[in-house]
């Protein structure tokens, strides 16, 4: 899908009114992890750049950490919950398969005017969750739209399994998006968004059982068919290749070049797969946010925590470009160009 603005000038951009994030307080370092599985700090560190990730306590679930997310992106867009006309909760851990965790999100934030849905796109999800949003404020169908990524993989990840538990955190981050405001310097607002998908690839990255393909049993239990399972090698040249691509599009498309931009907010997976995708685009590393050492792969809130993170420390100047990127299970990918 190509959602960009050729053609369209006269169509009223939408604007990043406000962000938050939140991870839990319960930090699981990789010591503690040399505990649990045949695994070493000097491993997950080099191989990842993860150095410690966030864990959930029971009881608290997707819906509680989106909620903590939104209620600091409100705050900032200066919005009341009532006044939200949207909330698109991109998670693949919902708290129930149904009914949709923007539901009970609806319900605990007090947003009784939003109609409200879910978007399983993965760790792409929030990026999809952006461009579902741009499109119903540039149409005006929504004034204000309420965008969270929030995972907790931590549920879903076999903690016997070295592959996949070092690597997941528990997350939240949020977005609001609603028109340009008069005070946002003349060009600013979402450029373009531009999302993908190549679903021959939904085997490198995959939770096989809970579905109706697998509807829990205690077979499926037991060959632990409802915790993530990954390819991570050919996740890793799948992501690499498909963000490079994706983001060379974009900038192409609004006839931007790389050393125009002037911050990238990426989904954090793997610190390497960053690294090589700037590489590839020749921008350089400081231009783009890093916090995986903290929190681990967030899957969809990895990268509005990340705009958070920079948004909140007063990093985005006015007239900055900003490039966001994400991808992943499907394997679904995206990219938006922002002028701050
Ligand atoms: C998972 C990932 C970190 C593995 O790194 P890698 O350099 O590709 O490592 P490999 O898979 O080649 O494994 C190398 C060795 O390390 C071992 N290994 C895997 N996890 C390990 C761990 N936690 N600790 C120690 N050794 C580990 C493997 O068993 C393998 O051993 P072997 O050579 O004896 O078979 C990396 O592939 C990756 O990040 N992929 C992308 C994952 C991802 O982004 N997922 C989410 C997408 S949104």
């Amino acid at each position: 899908m190509n959602r960009g603005r050729k053609g369209f000038t006269d169509v009223p951009r939408s604007y990043i009114l406000g962000t938050g994030a939140y991870a839990p307080e319960t930090v699981v370092t990789n010591a503690d992890l040399e505990k649990m599985v045949n695994t070493s700090d000097a491993w997950i560190s080099e191989r990842t750049g993860i150095h410690e990730r966030r864990r959930a306590q029971p009881g608290e679930n997707t819906s509680d950490l989106a909620l903590r997310a939104s209620i600091q992106a409100l705050e900032m867009a200066h919005t009341r919950p009532d006044e939200v006309d949207l909330i698109l909760v991109a998670t693949v851990t919902p708290d129930t398969l149904m009914p949709a965790c923007a539901a009970t999100l609806q319900y605990k934030l007090g947003a009784k005017n939003a109609f409200a849905f879910d978007i399983s796109a993965a760790c792409a999800g929030s990026i999809y969750g952006l461009a579902i949003a741009d499109q119903f404020v540039q149409t005006g169908k929504a004034k204000r739209a309420l965008v969270i990524g929030a995972d907790l993989l931590t549920r879903m990840i076999d903690w016997t399994d070295r592959n996949t538990c070092v690597l997941f955190g528990d997350a939240a981050g949020a977005m609001v998006l609603g028109p340009v405001p008069p005070s946002s310097g003349k060009g600013s607002g979402i450029l373009s968004t531009h999302l993908y998908m190549d679903g021959s690839q939904t085997g490198i990255l995959l939770i096989p059982g809970g579905g109706s393909a697998h509807p829990p049993t205690e077979e499926t239990v037991k060959q632990k068919l409802h915790y993530v399972s990954m390819n991570g090698r050919e996740v890793y040249k799948f992501a690499v290749r498909a963000l490079v691509d994706a983001t060379v599009a974009a900038l192409e498309h609004n006839g931007f070049t790389a050393d125009q931009v002037d911050h990238v907010v990426a989904h954090q997976a793997n610190v390497r797969i960053v690294e090589a995708v700037l590489e590839r685009l020749k921008i350089p590393a400081r231009k783009c946010h890093i916090n995986i050492s903290k929190y681990g792969n967030t899957s969809s809130a990895s990268m509005p925590m990340t705009l958070d993170e920079i948004n909140r420390a007063g990093k985005i100047k006015k007239g900055d470009l900003v490039a966001m990127m994400a991808i992943g299970a499907g394997m679904a990918w995206g990219t938006a160009m922002v002028r701050w």
